[in-house]
């Protein structure tokens, strides 16, 4: 057990954000719901959303620098991490020298160089870097690996992995910002279903990878009813669809697509998995296997109804307090960050790419 951990002690779990703006606040709410956890300062370079954070969560430590914060609360146990992503290295570095556990949210950085930066900062602190992915918690996910680990299907040969919208490029954030963002839908929100896929398959280690990215609408003035409408047309410089296939040690294949403008019928957020003796699709629950002389669809009689964020949630705090392994660490998450490099890379290059 770490020596900063409370766990035992009597004494609450005490975190710290640095960047609180929306997803920043969902943790707040999420922490608070637990039990002897207290959040005990926030960082942000935007006082009106310290204002909001003092007023709805009742955090008294409040900094426009968060470095200053760092240096002034002495009772911190972990820093959670939720600025946009060219951010994230920096402040988890500050972090991991401050002498604390960190929590990440995803991506867990720009690119795999900045990654590699942070797992060695948490090493040489000692402290426990968890990436804030979530879909690795959630109960159909546990359904698929658990398939998968009892050997269920086989030997998985493909994965086929979706995170698409039709129409949604963010129309607040900083999200059409290459320089601040690293990339557009593949980083933003391909990242949720490639980690989920990578973990339920074993986290096997990617060797080549092949992508492209194409920008074509959110650059150009928003003309089209859609949800998210308005959006900063003249900063966007990120993709607005982007596709990859990824290959594995094991000889497996992954495709993973992702867009926030594409046109088909509706938003796809889904994985399907084939395996020589089984396969799964992720968003029905169903497992396909061959039974008793039937290609049998099955669906679970009875699956947990639990809440992927607020599993994600108590796993950060459980991780750093020692009481069970990290199930989202750094390295898994740097081998995430080596794929979204591979596709970028390999989009620029316009030939597949090798992964150290
Ligand atoms: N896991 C998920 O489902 C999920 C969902 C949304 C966002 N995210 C991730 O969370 C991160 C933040 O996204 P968001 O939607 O909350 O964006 P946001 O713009 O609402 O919040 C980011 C906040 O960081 C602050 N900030 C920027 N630079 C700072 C600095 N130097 N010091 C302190 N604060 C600083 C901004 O003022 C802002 O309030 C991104 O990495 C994003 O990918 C994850």
């Amino acid at each position: 057990m770490s020596e900063s951990s409370s766990a035992g002690s009597g004494r609450p779990f005490r975190v710290a954000f640095i960047g609180s703006g929306l997803i920043a606040q969902h943790h707040m709410q999420l922490l608070k719901k637990l039990e002897n956890v207290q959040i005990v300062a926030a960082s942000d370079i935007s006082e009106k959303t310290l204002a909001k954070v003092k007023e709805q969560f009742g955090v008294e430590k409040l900094y426009t620098d968060y470095h200053k914060m760092l240096k002034e609360v002495k009772e911190i146990d972990a820093v959670d991490v939720c600025t946009p992503n060219g951010q994230h290295a920096t402040n988890c570095i500050a972090a991991f020298a401050a002498g604390h556990h960190v929590m990440v949210e995803k991506p867990m950085a720009m690119n795999a160089v900045e990654g590699r930066a942070m797992l060695e900062a948490a090493k040489k602190a000692g402290k426990q870097l968890v990436v804030g992915f979530q879909y690795r918690f959630d109960p159909k996910s546990k359904l698929i690996k658990d398939q998968i680990d009892s050997g269920a299907f086989g030997r998985i040969m493909y994965v086929r992995a979706q995170a698409l919208r039709r129409r949604g490029i963010p129309n607040w954030g900083v999200f059409g910002r290459k320089d601040l963002q690293g990339g557009g839908p593949m980083i933003d929100i391909g990242v949720h279903i490639l980690e989920m896929a990578h973990y339920i398959i074993g986290s096997p280690r990617p060797v080549t990878v092949s992508g492209n990215t194409w920008t074509y609408s959110g650059n150009q003035p928003c003309n089209v009813a859609c949800q998210w409408p308005n959006w900063d047309h003249k900063t966007y410089t990120v993709e607005d669809l982007a596709a990859g296939l990824i290959r594995f040690d094991t000889g497996a294949l992954l495709t993973i697509e992702a867009s926030f403008v594409a046109h088909i019928e509706k938003d796809v957020w889904n994985l399907q998995i084939m395996g020589e003796k089984g396969g799964a699709n992720w968003e029905t629950s169903q497992v396909f296997m061959d039974q008793g002389g039937y290609m049998m669809n099955l669906t679970p009689g009875f699956l947990p109804q639990k809440d992927n964020f607020e599993s994600k949630m108590k796993h950060f705090v459980e991780v750093c307090q020692g009481l069970r392994p990290n199930e989202s660490s750094g390295e898994q998450g740097l081998m995430v960050q080596k794929m979204l490099d591979g596709i970028y890379a390999s989009a620029d290059a316009g030939s597949e790419v090798t992964v150290e």
